[in-house]
């Protein structure tokens, strides 16, 4: 999905004032000029979208609910179906400091092959996505306060995981892993933050000065999701982008704590390899996990499917 650049400028600019209010004001209306905060009722004639807390419905704009986010998005028949797209895809992040204090936003995007692989035998995985759904991935980094991933995934892929393909601020970057000695592999990022999530029972030694270590504890060997995002709360994060892998997913799925799922789709077939998740055996697919309030996005050659865990 392209973006105009003054679109994502836009939403750039309403993410960092959603940090700053917090949501004291509710109707926010996007025209020529950006967005900007309105009266219910007294928005401007040249609407082209409206944010709000409750269902703002005029006979040329119906309200649709946003995911589960809280927020009601109305556009205009004037707006082109990329960009309101783009809105529905990227406000309810953008926004996601408008949630209640305790909660974190917790979003994963993966890329998986028709036949739901993440990546081959040999844990090779670049790239299944697309340049559309790289550039994609790049938005989200910019619009969430922290991108995690698991240890298998740092050792294997090196991720910078900082913005590099949209303007954007880096995320802070979280590594869930025991073997801090092994992420040396990690290549520097000036000026982006590296936390590493490692078990509260362990002493290890960092050789890396730009590492923290967060200490989170393990319960029976398993991370502890609910502590650990209430340590990232305490350092500021409060919405987070899961870039896997399948362990990681597989972690915050298990916990309960994912709100939306991503999964870019790729037209191509492995016949092996490792899947998006794996877990027990199901019977019946009426046993399956089922996305809710899900839609699609045309990426180029592929598609991408998002929707709500819980
Ligand atoms: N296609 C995609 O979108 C995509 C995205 C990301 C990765 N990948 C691919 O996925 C593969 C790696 O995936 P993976 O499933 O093997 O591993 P992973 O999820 O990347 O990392 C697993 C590791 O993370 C830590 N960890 C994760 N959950 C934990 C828990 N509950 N408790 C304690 N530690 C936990 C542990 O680190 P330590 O062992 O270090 O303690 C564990 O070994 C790579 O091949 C990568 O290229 C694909």
């Amino acid at each position: 999905m392209n973006l105009s650049e003054t679109l994502w400028r836009q939403i750039l600019a309403l993410r960092s004032a959603a940090r700053a209010d917090q949501g004291d004001q509710t109707v926010l209306c996007l025209t020529d000029a950006g967005f900007q905060y309105y009266e219910p009722n007294s928005l401007p004639a040249d609407a082209q979208a409206v944010v709000s807390r409750t269902p703002l419905t005029t006979a040329a704009m119906p309200a649709a609910r946003l995911l589960d986010s809280g927020l009601y998005l109305s556009t205009s028949p004037s707006l082109d179906r990329t960009r309101e797209h783009a809105l529905r895809l990227y406000l309810p992040i953008a926004l996601a400091d408008w949630r209640p204090q305790s909660e974190t936003l917790v979003l994963v995007h993966m890329a998986q092959s028709l036949d739901g692989r993440v990546a081959t035998v040999a844990g090779h995985s670049q790239w299944i996505g697309n340049t559309e759904n790289l550039h994609h991935a790049h938005r989200l980094r910019a619009l969430v306060d922290g991108v995690l991933v698991g240890g298998n995934t740092a050792r294997c892929d090196k991720p910078r995981l900082d913005v590099r393909h949209v303007d954007g601020d880096n995320p802070a970057r979280i590594i869930l892993s025991n073997h801090v000695s092994d992420l040396t592999c990690l290549p520097r990022v000036e000026g982006m933050r590296t936390l590493i999530v490692c078990s509260d029972d362990e002493g290890l030694p960092s050789e890396r000065g730009d590492f923290e270590l967060v200490r989170c504890k393990r319960v029976g060997g398993i991370l502890d999701v609910s502590a650990l995002l209430e340590h990232l709360q305490d350092l500021g994060i409060r919405s987070l982008l899961v870039e896997g892998g399948p362990k990681t997913f597989q972690t915050f799925q298990q916990a309960g704590a994912i709100d939306w799922l991503q999964v870019h789709i790729a037209p191509m077939l492995f016949g092996s390899g490792n899947p998006l998740l794996d877990l027990p055996q199901i019977t019946t697919v009426d046993d399956a996990i089922a996305l809710r309030d899900t839609f699609y996005t045309v990426m180029g050659d592929a598609v991408m499917m998002t929707g709500r865990l819980r």
